[in-house]
């Protein structure tokens, strides 16, 4: 039994109880978290990213629309893709940016649910620990944010993967502090994260499997696709049957197919500033199935049987809508 369990909503005590059983068992094994669903065998979740400024560049409206969309489907839960707090991520725990920038801004009753968090290259350049730290869940028990790990939910098992330590130009740019503290050596951080996912994804008997990661590995954005992660980490992803890969980074939203997997390929990074314009043509894939440069959110839902997922922009209107089934044989 590799990984340990506990609930989401879980008091500091226990956290901290857990967090020994956790040091004392391993530094490689990322933690684990199980989501009790809804009644009906149903899941759905709101996935946003790149969205901490305050409420500019458009953060309010679309927080506003969420939040409709969040009770219209009354959700399990929100993925943030990373790059949470701009421009440096949080100075610390009580960094009043973390307020400013998500407790006062997704207020919509539909959003008060568990946010379940990963770190952005921006995240990186501030205290990344903050981020992490159980004690600012104590200002808004939302949050959730780790460098990788694992919800676990009746029919979907979502592996949360830190991306940024992945990308090389990182570690050669001189002009941002990156703070690597618990990264380094980094060889050997990659080695253990795909180590570990691997044998998540193996071990895995979910219906539906889904990766998150802040950058994108196959994206026609700004930033285009992320070539550490196609040799390292896309692999894995086609050898364990992994239905969705859901990333940031580029700010933008879009949906491609893969042509040689199940996988899908769904961005969502549109939750401030976007509008680059500039997208990368030639990584536009014969698998695109949509592209918008602008600000947005995504939902998906499940059940045993199909997925759909949908785009929207500021005003809430839905921009894509796609759907799959799967075979669904009940247990007599
Ligand atoms: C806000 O959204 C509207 C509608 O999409 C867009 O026209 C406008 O440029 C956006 N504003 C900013 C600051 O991005």
């Amino acid at each position: 039994m590799p990984f340990f369990n506990y609930r989401a909503r879980t008091t500091s005590l226990n956290l901290l109880v857990l967090a020994c059983i956790y040091f004392v068992h391993s530094f490689a094994e990322p933690p684990r978290f199980e989501h009790l669903t809804k009644g009906d065998g149903s899941l759905s979740f709101l996935v946003i990213g790149d969205w901490g400024r305050r409420g500019f560049y458009n953060q309010t409206l679309v927080a506003y629309q969420m939040g409709k969309v969040a009770e219209k489907l009354n959700i399990d839960f929100v993925i943030s893709t990373g790059d949470n707090f701009y421009d440096n991520g949080l100075e610390g725990v009580d960094d009043p940016t973390f307020e400013d920038s998500f407790t006062k801004i997704y207020t919509a009753k539909g959003l008060q649910k568990q946010w379940y968090s990963i770190l952005g290259n921006h995240d990186y350049r501030g205290n990344v620990e903050a981020q992490l730290s159980p004690s600012i869940s104590m200002i808004d028990a939302r949050w959730l944010c780790r460098r990788s790990f694992l919800v676990n939910t009746e029919m979907a098992d979502i592996f949360f993967v830190d991306t940024t330590p992945f990308v090389e130009k990182y570690f050669a740019d001189d002009e941002h502090n990156y703070n690597w503290q618990g990264v380094l050596p980094r060889r050997k951080y990659i080695a253990e994260t795909l180590e570990a996912l691997e044998s998540g994804l193996r071990d895995s008997s979910a219906k539906w499997k889904m990766v998150v990661g802040h950058h994108a590995i196959r994206s026609a954005g700004f930033h285009g696709e992320t070539e550490e992660l196609i040799q390292l980490l896309l692999p894995i992803l086609k050898a364990n049957n992994v239905d969705f890969y859901m990333n940031g980074h580029d700010h933008c939203l879009e949906h491609i197919s893969s042509l040689d997997s199940p996988i899908q390929y769904l961005t969502s990074g549109g939750g401030s500033k976007a509008w680059r314009g500039d997208t990368k043509h030639e990584h536009y894939h014969d698998g695109m199935k949509f592209f918008y440069d602008g600000q947005g959110f995504m939902s998906v839902e499940l059940t045993q049987a199909e997925a759909q997922i949908m785009f929207y922009n500021v005003y809430g209107d839905v921009l894509h809508r796609w759907k799959t089934s799967k075979e669904f044989h009940s247990a007599v």
